[in-house]
């Protein structure tokens, strides 16, 4: 047999290859952890907030347990609840909508732009114009700055202001991306993001942080995130959460910081590649003026009447994985389809989950490897 013919599989994201570079650092880092034994609270979650903060320009930065927890404390903190809606794309990870129903206010779901897959400005004020008009009061939005490239903040801004709504960044997916020069997280009134392993900058477990400039907020972010806990630590002054980020988590991760410019800069060489060698036969990614991205996702559009199904399967049987996010758009899935949508319904929303595939992206793609996805691809399109 000629095994050595068949190429081995192509990883979808490869933690491996990070590791591999990383090595002793990390085992040093955990190491240290081990050692003084703070596994909660310890001195490397002050340092990788502040080493976030650096990076990024926030004036604050409260580390948590994950994405999630990272939005869901912002809505908290405001005190969002019922008769409150709260503005989201469709087209995104459920967390964004979900966090929303958890504190009782009503996700009212808006479309997005068919190029940067990101929140449309327009059906926003369609969207808040539906939730009063459904008796609701509109409060906040969540933009989400979608596999990796940052959302047209001024413009979603501009509305939120004129219509009296604060703004809550999703960066779960794009952290280290940057709008008009400004990195995510100095952008929103508060900015959220995910340590997922498979985010862009990932730990080796679940994680998250918040953004802010508000001292005040972070101040009550900091007391939710122990449970509400006030000055005195057994007088509770609020209603909170266990939403800690540990000890271990933050050491890998302010190792992970030190290589991530680099990273950014493979993931951008990475979708250079794929945009000449695919940009003529599928729709590419597209980044808009002023924003960049950090490719968390490379997520092609096929053309129409293609069959999706037949298409990754003529890649998995060259060992070249793909996923599809997202098959269903929220608006579309069974615990949020009774939510609103704003006026005019969410046609783009729905072309992009019936049309949309991703390929794999990391920052350790090499280009034979991503030559042979190139072929992949453009061979089961044309058959
Ligand atoms: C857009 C978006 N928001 C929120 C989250 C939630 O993050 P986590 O999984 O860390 O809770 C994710 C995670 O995939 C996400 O992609």
């Amino acid at each position: 047999m000629n095994q050595h013919l068949t190429p081995p599989p192509v990883p979808f994201i490869d933690v491996i290859s990070q590791r591999n570079r990383l090595g002793k650092s990390i085992d040093d880092a955990v190491s240290r952890v081990l050692d003084h034994c703070q596994f909660i609270n310890g001195p490397e979650v002050t340092r990788l907030e502040a080493d976030l903060a650096a990076f990024c320009g926030a004036k604050y930065v409260v580390s948590c347990a994950s994405g999630t927890d990272a939005l869901l404390m912002v809505l908290m903190a405001r005190g969002v609840g019922p008769g409150d809606a709260v503005l989201c794309p469709s087209f995104t990870f459920c967390a964004t909508g979900e966090v929303v129903a958890l504190v009782g206010a009503t996700p009212v779901f808006v479309d997005v732009d068919a190029a940067t897959f990101n929140m449309d400005a327009e059906s926003l004020q369609r969207g808040i114009a539906t939730a009063r008009r459904l008796g609701l009061k509109p409060v906040a939005v969540i933009p989400v700055d979608l596999f990796g490239q940052s959302a047209d903040h001024d413009a979603i801004g501009a509305v939120a202001a004129a219509q009296g709504l604060f703004v809550l960044d999703d960066a779960a997916q794009s952290f280290g991306a940057t709008y008009k020069g400004r990195r995510l997280g100095g952008v929103a009134l508060a900015t959220a993001t995910s340590f997922f392993p498979a985010k862009p900058l990932g730990c080796y477990g679940d994680g998250g942080a918040i953004f802010t400039d508000d001292a005040e907020l972070a101040e009550t972010l900091r007391s939710i995130r122990v449970h509400g806990q006030g000055t005195d630590k057994y007088d509770n002054v609020r209603i909170g959460l266990t939403a800690r980020l540990d000890t271990m988590q933050a050491a890998v991760l302010i190792e992970k910081l030190r290589i991530f410019e680099d990273e950014i800069a493979a993931r951008n060489a990475v979708a250079d590649r794929y945009a000449r060698g695919l940009g003529n036969i599928v729709a590419v990614p597209r980044v808009a003026p002023g924003c960049t991205s950090v490719w968390a996702q490379y997520t092609i559009r096929l053309p129409k009447g293609c069959d999706r199904d037949g298409f990754a399967a003529a890649l998995k049987a060259q060992g070249i994985p793909t996923a599809i996010y997202y098959p269903k758009s929220m608006h579309q899935q069974t615990a949020y389809r009774d939510f609103p949508v704003a006026d005019g319904g969410l046609p783009i929303c729905e072309d992009l989950s019936a049309d949309v595939i991703s390929l794999p992206m990391h920052p350790y793609l090499d280009e034979p490897t991503q030559a042979r996805i190139i072929e992949a691809v453009r061979g089961a399109l044309q058959t």
